[in-house]
């Protein structure tokens, strides 16, 4: 495996030039596209690193699996009466579909289906930022997990959309909590950094059912790790969901920041970083790499 990996990341070090780095979250726009990590995780605990795979990066939508994960075994089966299940075929920010479908998001992993999961998340705990990144931390086994302010703030300040999204969701009764407090909480776990070698780590618990391999708890139940995984699948990439199952072949999460991380069951996590992104907001190189690595691996959940 590592050599598939060393491989990959010579054959992809130079690609840069295809995408854009986001830059409608202004911190975001001075991150150097040339960056670029791998790692790997496997639930035995072997580790593989190459490039970047040191440096924290702002995980975005990727944080939206922490959030789910976080308030799945606190609700019942009631939960899918405010969020749906099902790919939106729609860009992650799309506020037309919610209108239509009277304020219930198509999934947790559009933007609209994740401020759903932070409302109700907000609910059940009293300090949800320190709660969340105690939560991150556990399942990365370290603590120098933070939220990047400067990333969080411009968020804040400039989130027009989601705002927007969250005010059409409460006018259809499907949101609690104010939603400046609520919003405030989405900034702050979107700016979440982390580094791929605590990415992969941190999701080894879906590739391992539901068990942090690290110290054997339970994060949460087989049952909801087989349904956050097809989740993954389905609606990880949002509109372009379809295309990374057709190239990769695996549940994976992207964002805006340039992370992608994938799960193969019963095995491994993988993290890849680079900044460049696709018109559908996820990493154009991060794609390419992980598609070599099914293929070269020979192993995908397919
Ligand atoms: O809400 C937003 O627009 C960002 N905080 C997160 C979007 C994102 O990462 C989409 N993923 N590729």
């Amino acid at each position: 495996m590592e050599n598939i990996i060393k491989k990959i990341y010579s054959t992809y070090a130079e690609s840069t030039g295809i995408g854009k780095v986001a830059d409608y979250i202004a911190p975001l726009a001075n991150i150097s596209p040339s960056k670029y990590a791998i790692s790997i995780c496997t639930i035995e605990g072997q580790k593989i690193n190459i490039g970047d795979y040191n440096e924290p990066f702002s995980i975005q939508s990727i944080s939206k699996v922490f959030t789910l994960s976080m308030l799945a075994p606190l609700v019942g089966e009631e939960i899918w009466e405010s969020v749906g299940k099902e790919p939106s075929g729609s860009a992650f920010n799309s506020l037309v579909q919610l209108e239509y479908e009277k304020g219930i998001p198509r999934n947790p992993f559009i933007n609209a289906g994740a401020l759903v999961i932070t409302d109700k998340l907000a609910e059940k705990f009293p300090n949800l930022d320190a709660s969340l990144l105690q939560y991150v931390r556990e399942l990365a086994g370290e603590q120098n997990i933070h939220f990047n302010t400067d990333v969080a703030n411009d968020e804040y300040a400039t989130g027009e959309r989601n705002k927007a999204l969250a005010h059409m969701m409460k006018s259809f009764g499907n949101f609690k909590g104010k939603v400046s407090k609520v919003f405030r909480h989405y900034c702050n776990h979107c700016s979440i950094e982390m580094t791929t070698q605590q990415l992969a780590q941190a999701f080894t618990f879906l590739a391992n059912r539901g068990i942090n391999p690290l110290n054997g708890k339970t994060v949460i139940s087989p049952r909801d790790a087989k349904r956050i995984n097809s989740i993954m699948l389905t609606c990880g990439f949002y509109d372009e969901s379809g295309d990374f199952a057709y190239r990769v072949g695996l549940p994976g999460k992207s964002g805006v920041g340039g992370g992608i991380v994938a799960i193969i069951p019963g095995k491994l996590a993988i993290a890849v970083w680079s900044p460049e992104l696709n018109t559908h907001g996820n990493s154009c190189r991060g794609i390419s790499t992980l598609a070599d690595f099914t293929t070269e691996l020979g192993i995908s959940v397919f």
